[in-house]
C-alpha cells in the first residue's frame, strides 16, 4: 500500500513503506501467567502433602538440535514451576522394542507423573504406537489414542488436552475473541496439532468447544481454495510448517490470527532464524497476531507444566478425571 504525507503547501509526498497496524498478542504474558499458577498451586498443596513432587520424563531419541532446544525450554519451565524434571536420551538406533520398554518401566514407576516422548522420531520407529505405549494418565502430551478420544467428547480443564491444542484453546479465551456461529480455518491436520485444534474450535460451548464453523486445510487444499477460505475467516490457525504461506492478501481486517509454525530458515545475511507460517506482511492488516517466535510456543510449554501437575494430582487423588 501506499502512503503519502501532506506538507504544507497541500501537496502529498508519497511513501513506499506501509505502517504495521496489527495488534501482537504476547504469548509469553500468558504462558508466564500460565505457569505462576502452576508454581503456586503446587506450593499451595505441599504445605499440606509435602511428599507431593510432580515429575515429568522427557525421552529424547537421537540429536535433533530443535529437539534439544525444546527440552531445555521444558525442563528450565520445570525448575520455574518447582516440578521435577529428567531428561532420558538414546541413540537414533533404539530398536521400537526397546524404547517401548522403557516407556513401560517408565508407566510403572510411581514417582514418575508425565511421560512425553519428543518428536520427531527416526523413521524406523512408528509415532502412533510409542506415543500409545504411553500409560493415558501420564500421558501429558495428550497423544494417546485415549486422551485424543476424550477431547473427542469433552475439553474440558481435567482432560490432558495435547499442549499446543490447549494453548491455541486459552489464548482464543485470554483474548476475548467473539467465536460462536463465527468462520476459523485450521492449517495442517497433525493428530497432535491441527486436529485437536479443528476440534476444539468447531465443538459445542458446553463441550468446552468454540462453537466456530471450522474448515481444514492440508498439503491437497488448491492455493485458491486456501486464499479464499482464508479470506472469509474470523480465526486462521497455521500449523503447516510451511514459512510465510498466509500473506496479507488471505486475511480479513479483524481477523485473529495464530501461527503454530516454526520453521528454521536462513536469513537474508546466512544467519539461522526462526519463521511462522504467517508472512511479515500481515502486519499490515488491521488484525490480531500471535509473533514467531514469543507466541504459542511458550504457551506450549506452559501447557506441559499444566498437565504435569494435573496427572499428578489426578494420581494422587486430589483431583477427580471429568468423565
Ligand atoms: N516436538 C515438537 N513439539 C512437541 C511437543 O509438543 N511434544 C513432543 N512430545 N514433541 C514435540
Amino acid at each position: 500500500m501506499l502512503f503519502s504525507i501532506t506538507i504544507g503547501n497541500g501537496y502529498h509526498i508519497p511513501r513506499m513503506f506501509s505502517r504495521n497496524i496489527a495488534t501482537l498478542i504476547k504469548g509469553t504474558e500468558l504462558a508466564n501467567k500460565i505457569k505462576s499458577e502452576v508454581r503456586n498451586e503446587l506450593i499451595n498443596i505441599r504445605q499440606t502433602k509435602p511428599e507431593f513432587e510432580p515429575q515429568f520424563v522427557a525421552i529424547a531419541i537421537g540429536n535433533n538440535p530443535a529437539s534439544s532446544i525444546y527440552l531445555q525450554r521444558k525442563q528450565e519451565a520445570a525448575s520455574y514451576c518447582g516440578l521435577k524434571s529428567k531428561v532420558i536420551h538414546f541413540e537414533d538406533t533404539i530398536s521400537q522394542k526397546s524404547l517401548i520398554d522403557v516407556i513401560n518401566h517408565t508407566n510403572k514407576d510411581p514417582s514418575i507423573h508425565g511421560i512425553i516422548v519428543q518428536l520427531p522420531l527416526p523413521n524406523h520407529l512408528c509415532e502412533t504406537t510409542i506415543c500409545n505405549a504411553v500409560h493415558p494418565s501420564k500421558d501429558v502430551d495428550g497423544f494417546t489414542q485415549t486422551n485424543l478420544g476424550k477431547l473427542m467428547q469433552k475439553m474440558s480443564d481435567s482432560n490432558m488436552i495435547p499442549c499446543t491444542a490447549l494453548a491455541v484453546k486459552k489464548i482464543i479465551e485470554s483474548e476475548g475473541i467473539e467465536t460462536y456461529g463465527k468462520t476459523a480455518v485450521v492449517i495442517g491436520r497433525s493428530h497432535n496439532v491441527g486436529l485437536p485444534i479443528a476440534i476444539i474450535l468447531g465443538a459445542d460451548k458446553q463441550k468446552g468447544g468454540f462453537d466456530m464453523t471450522t474448515v481444514s486445510c492440508h498439503r491437497a487444499t488448491p492455493n485458491e481454495t486456501l486464499a479464499s477460505v482464508c479470506r472469509n475467516a474470523d480465526i486462521i490457525v497455521s500449523a503447516a510448517g510451511v514459512p510465510g504461506l498466509v500473506d496479507k492478501t488471505m486475511v480479513k481486517p479483524g481477523a485473529c490470527l495464530i501461527d503454530v509454525g516454526l520453521n528454521r530458515v536462513k536469513s537474508e545475511t546466512g544467519k539461522d532464524i526462526v519463521r511462522g507460517d504467517f508472512n511479515k506482511n500481515v502486519s499490515q492488516v488491521d488484525c490480531r497476531l500471535t509473533p514467531v517466535p514469543g507466541g504459542v510456543g511458550p504457551c506450549t510449554v506452559a501447557f506441559l507444566m499444566y498437565n504435569t501437575l494435573l496427572a499428578a494430582k489426578l494420581q494422587a487423588g486430589i483431583m477427580n478425571q471429568a468423565e
